[in-house]
């Protein structure tokens, strides 16, 4: 009999990218998902098995972190070996519109979860992972971060998490619990949200390029994170829960760009050298040069004319409406206690990652703009 697995936060990035994980492993995964007026399940229907099938692995449960009847119904139907506690209210910038509800979900769900398993006498069987996160860094103290580095949140978001990784810490040295945080550095992918900034970016480069849009707008450019990928990054989840005891683990690469860095990087995947210009809210820019034959390979030939046109144009500029009251500068890992107990790496480096993400987002941009005009009849050809 294989594992079994119950996983918050499903149907978002790492929650698809996990599950497909556990699912390789052998896991039965279950999965809980919010009720919702739209699909919102897109990044895990591959996985999606008919209830009519027998022998599942892979079911979802309607269930929300704010309902701790609920979430303590599915954990005593799932009876789970491993619960991956990753569902939140997780955009940093959101946190600051809607405070009280990343404190319950994000802070209080991480609590209903550990308690339920208490309650309900699973201390022994059910080993937990908690979703912390480097923005409990905020204001480094210490460059690079490791597991010993103060935490100095600067959001409520952060605030909300601090709360989700102590109590974990508290529960496990309380009840003796297997229950493990870990503080993942920015990780991304072609399924990652399309407001957090490097999707955003890959979007725009892609809609840009196609001559959907006219200019990229951002907020601070000169932030800096350590960006891996979320492939990667679920591996180490799944690691935490099989040592023997519980811990906590900084998952990182080690390198740090900025904002800036990725928006060029992003660019010249397709060709496209950039001039930037100016200082603050007034810096801007400019498409410089296309290299054509690299354009032609990476977006198509046939969109030459759209960006030989742009040439001289401002396609990036700054919109404070996107700074944040509270700013977190500059995040970089050393992962160094993960890579010699769980015997982690990644396999990713930042260009494969921004290469993955430009290609997926410049398929992505041509398929919608095809089915927008009719074409869906012939839609196989972008499969
Ligand atoms: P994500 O794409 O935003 O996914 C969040 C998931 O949580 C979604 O499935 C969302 O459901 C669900 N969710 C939100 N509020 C909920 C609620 N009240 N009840 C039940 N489910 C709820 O985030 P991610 O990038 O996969 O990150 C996974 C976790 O790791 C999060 O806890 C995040 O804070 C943390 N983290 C992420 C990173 C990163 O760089 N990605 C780094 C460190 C830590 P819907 O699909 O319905 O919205
Ligand atoms: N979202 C966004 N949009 N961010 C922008 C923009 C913009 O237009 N312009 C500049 N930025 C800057 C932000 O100010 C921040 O410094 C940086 O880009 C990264 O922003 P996000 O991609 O939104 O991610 P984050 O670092 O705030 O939070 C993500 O990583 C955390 C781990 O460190 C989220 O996934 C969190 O859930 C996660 O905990």
């Amino acid at each position: 009999m294989g594992k079994v697995a119950l996983i918050t936060g499903v149907t978002g990035q790492d929650g698809a990218y996990l599950s497909e994980y556990l699912l390789k492993l052998g896991y039965v995964v279950h999965g809980v998902k919010r009720r919702s007026s739209l699909f919102n399940t897109e990044r895990i229907d591959h996985l999606y098995e008919d209830p009519h099938v027998e022998n599942r692995n892979f079911i979802l449960h309607y269930g929300d972190m704010t309902d701790s009847l609920n979430l303590t119904r599915i954990i005593q139907e799932v009876q789970p070996d491993e619960i991956y506690n990753l569902a939140a209210m997780s955009h940093v910038k959101v946190s600051f519109d809607t405070p009280e509800y990343a404190a319950n979900a994000d802070g209080l769900g991480t609590l209903r979860i550990l308690e339920a398993v208490r309650l309900l006498g699973l201390t022994e069987k059910s080993r937990i992972y908690q979703a912390s996160t480097s923005e409990l860094y905020g204001w480094v103290r210490e460059v690079p971060q490791t597991e010993r580095t103060p935490f100095y949140p600067r959001s409520p978001y952060a605030v909300a998490k601090l709360y989700g990784y102590w109590i974990v810490v508290n529960y496990r040295e309380a009840y003796g619990m297997h229950a493990s945080n870990g503080i993942l550095f920015n990780h991304e992918s072609p399924l990652r949200g399309e407001t957090f900034v490097t999707r955003k970016i890959t979007r725009s480069v892609s809609k840009i390029v196609l001559g959907q849009e006219e200019c990229l707008y951002l907020g601070n450019l000169s932030a800096q994170r350590d960006w891996g990928h979320a492939r990667d990054y679920v591996r180490a989840m799944h690691a935490m829960l099989q040592q023997e005891r519980p811990d906590d683990y900084v998952i990182a690469t080690g390198v740090s760009a900025s904002v800036r860095d990725f928006v060029r990087m992003a660019f010249s995947e397709v060709g496209i050298t950039l001039c930037f210009e100016g200082n603050g809210t007034d810096e801007k820019a400019l498409l410089q040069a296309v290299d054509e034959s690299l354009f032609a390979e990476r977006v198509g030939a046939e969109y030459l004319s759209v960006v030989r046109d742009r040439v001289g144009d401002v396609v990036v500029a700054v919109d404070p409406r996107y700074f944040r009251p509270t700013e977190v500068d500059a995040l970089v890992g050393d992962a160094r206690k993960a890579r010699e107990v769980l015997g982690w790496k990644p396999e990713y480096d930042l260009p494969a990652l921004v290469r993955e993400m430009v290609a997926s987002d410049v398929k992505l941009m041509k398929r919608d703009a095809f089915l927008q005009a009719g074409g869906y009849k012939t839609l196989k050809y972008f499969e």
